[in-house]
């Protein structure tokens, strides 16, 4: 390699099935619009592994994909995975859950911000009070589906699901959730549980949290069952910093503040094992009703193309998706899920033109 040769860095783009296809296009125009604009050293591969593809060949991903993600890659980006003629969701569950599992991403990092209190459902709440991240486990708890059914069909049929926490498991992402407050000047991290109850498991997550809380003396560390986790969400979102959960409790949680932000159509996560090739992906899923009629909201997808961009160490090019986001909402150039009257391509387009115009403020808030 010659001195001044740039590291490229090569993106595996997984538009998947539905409207995922859709929202995955506008994003690509955006990431263009930014690599053009910072010079960004990004090769986008659109992998197409679908639920088409499924049904054509029985292959959901594909042998030795993981590996190859894991040496030749550098992010992941998805769009959706669902498509009704794959009821149990095989392709999806394969895909998705296997990339995540697969690359033990045990972060899922999933920020609730309010872009404008026009779009929050509750009554007198401003941008400030709405600004918090779920640290949502990703690699155990009910996820790991591990269960069986006896007497199946019958009237004396049992079901068991197990949901396994591990201290490994459970300290690794609660230091996340601490060592990111303390990166990112957060004050409080809250964990949220059902230990009156998951007697076993969640009291590892208690004795785990208040030793690893001990280390951050600086943090406020505080407790809430889920239950009254959600209810305070609703009532009093401003209390909240960062979140820390399960892998399940962060999967509702997270469509709860999807729905305090504007909905899903503007939610996004990350997913990340510090170190490795990680995954991002909007929250939403793939509305296969919606699919190919240029409604969707691609605002959700692209935002997660903004944290790959600040994982890839591209901040400034990751801030400015996130502030042509901002900045579209504020002039109602949006999808009729946030009140607008655009095209999916046309708020695809007005975010480009935002990230490439060199005269635009991308201070973060
Ligand atoms: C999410 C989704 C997934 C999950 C589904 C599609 C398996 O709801 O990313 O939140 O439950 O994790
Ligand atoms: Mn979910």
């Amino acid at each position: 390699m010659t001195a001044d040769a740039v590291q490229r860095q090569r993106i595996a783009v997984l538009p998947g099935d539905g409207i995922g296809v859709d929202v995955t296009v506008e994003a690509i125009k955006v990431l263009e619009a930014a690599a053009a604009r910072w010079q960004l050293p990004l090769d986008l591969v659109v992998l197409n592994w679908n639920a088409d593809s499924y049904l054509e060949t029985g292959e959901t991903l594909p042998e030795g994909a993981l590996e190859e993600f894991q040496s030749d890659y550098s992010a992941i980006l998805i769009g959706a995975y669902g498509d009704p003629r794959v009821p149990d969701m095989k392709h999806a569950a394969d895909i998705l859950l296997g990339i995540r599992f697969g690359l033990d991403l045990y972060i899922n990092f999933r920020p609730i911000r309010l872009y404008d209190a026009r779009l929050c459902p509750l009554a007198g709440k401003s941008k400030q009070d709405i600004d918090f991240v779920v640290f949502r486990e990703n690699t155990e708890g009910a996820y790991v589906g591990i269960g069986g059914q006896f007497k199946r069909g019958t009237m004396d049929e049992v079901a068991i699901q197990e949901s396994i926490y591990t201290r490994k498991g459970t300290e690794r992402i609660v230091r996340a959730a601490f060592e990111y407050a303390d990166r990112e000047g957060r004050r409080r991290v809250c964990m949220a549980d059902k230990s009156n109850v998951m007697r076993h498991g969640h009291e590892l997550w208690q004795r785990v949290f208040w030793s690893v809380a001990e280390e951050y003396p600086d943090i406020e560390a505080s407790h809430l069952f889920v239950d009254a986790l959600t209810m305070q969400m609703i009532r009093k979102p401003e209390i909240f910093e960062v979140i820390v959960t399960d892998n399940l409790f962060g999967d509702i949680i997270t469509d709860l503040g999807a729905a305090l932000q504007g909905g899903l159509g503007i939610a996004a996560s990350a997913n990340l094992h510090p170190g490795r090739t990680s995954m991002f992906e909007p929250v939403h899923g793939s509305a296969p009703k919606y699919a190919g009629s240029n409604r969707a909201n691609p605002m959700a997808a692209v935002l997660s193309a903004s944290l790959m961009l600040h994982d890839l160490g591209h901040h400034e090019a990751g801030h400015s998706l996130e502030a042509a986001v901002e900045r579209a909402i504020g002039t109602g150039a949006t999808t009729a899920d946030l009140g607008g009257k655009l095209t999916t391509t046309e708020v695809g387009d007005t975010l480009a033109e935002c990230v490439a115009d060199a005269t635009t403020a991308h201070a973060r808030r």
